[in-house]
């Protein structure tokens, strides 16, 4: 039986592949949840998973966290700015650890796209296909919960703010990447693959806010801005303004097709169709 590495498993994504690969009948002590603090990981450790600290800019950590590991899942890290590094410690370990495959999180359309964002999953991708490792290259989409664990302000002013003009983005849910993280990792036969993970019905922003108003007591609108008005308000609502800057420009990336995809990878890779807007946003109102 393999040993399964999930680094990043403390967080929502983590935690969903870690069901996955379970729900894939992975017995949960062939699965390792990498973590920065395994002090927040004690709900998997009473799961009876291997728990093993891995912080991205500890070589160390990582190196003795993936001894025995024969797939490893790299999922990127939430520092934006820092990943580069902290991803080429992760994939050196792997290889020193002598990993069989590595799996790592990138984003949608990785070899065409000019968003920000994507400046350190494209230097990560490339790193990978230098280790050696065999691989797979799981392009995530964006994720339905960008929108919907973030309706509070949207449902107070009664307006979504954003620079996508009329560009539709296939969002989906993490728990559908998730079961595509564990369906690529529990097969033998995805070694140097990539996939172009996103969901089955691309929405606008303005379908977005329709379906938010069928749910909230009010209407609830897109208001559309220029990029660098947008960045503002985001950093009015209190974000740095360096990662306002990349957030905005990935706005302006859905108006420019970025974030859609019609692939189909992630449909066939779950077997079924992808969560939609609607079965999101209903259920983000039922709380
Ligand atoms: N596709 C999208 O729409 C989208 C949206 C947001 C993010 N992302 C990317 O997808 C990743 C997973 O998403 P998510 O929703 O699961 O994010 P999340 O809940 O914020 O989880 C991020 C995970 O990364 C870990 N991490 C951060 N810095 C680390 C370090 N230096 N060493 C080791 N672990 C570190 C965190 O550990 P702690 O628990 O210790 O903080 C956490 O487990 C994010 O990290 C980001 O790269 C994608």
């Amino acid at each position: 039986m393999s040993t399964f590495a999930v680094t990043g498993a403390t967080g929502k994504l983590g935690h969903l592949v870690i069901d996955s690969l379970i729900a894939r009948d992975v017995p949960a002590d062939s699965v390792v949840a990498a973590v920065r603090n395994p002090d927040k990981a004690q709900d998997l450790a009473a799961r009876g998973i291997q728990v093993r600290e891995a912080d991205y800019s500890d070589p160390q950590s990582l190196r003795a966290a993936f001894a025995g590991v024969s797939k490893l899942l790299l999922i990127s890290g939430s520092e934006v700015g820092q990943r580069l590094p902290q991803h080429r410690n992760a994939i050196e370990a792997a290889v020193a650890a002598g990993v069989g495959f590595i799996a790592y999180t990138s984003i949608l359309n990785a070899d065409t796209t000019t968003m920000i964002l994507a400046e350190e999953h494209k230097a990560t991708e490339e790193l990978i296909r230098a280790s050696g490792l065999p691989y797979a290259l799981l392009r995530n989409g964006w994720y339905l919960e960008n929108y919907t664990e973030h309706l509070a302000p949207v449902l107070e002013h009664g307006a979504l703010l954003g620079a996508s003009g009329d560009g539709r983005v296939a969002a989906a849910a993490r728990a559908d990447y998730a079961k595509a993280a564990a369906a690529v990792l529990t097969a033998d036969s995805h070694r140097d693959s990539v996939f172009e993970l996103a969901g089955d019905q691309p929405f606008t922003m303005a379908e977005l806010t329709a379906e938010v108003s069928v749910h909230a007591d009010r209407p609830v609108e897109y208001r559309d801005l220029p990029v660098a008005q947008y960045a503002e308000a985001l950093v009015a609502a209190g974000l740095p303004e360096g990662y306002a800057n990349v957030l905005a420009d990935s706005s302006l990336g859905i108006a420019r097709g970025e974030l859609a995809n019609d692939s189909g990878d992630l449909r066939r890779l779950i077997g079924g169709p992808t969560a939609s807007l609607a079965e999101a946003v209903a259920a983000s109102f039922k709380g």
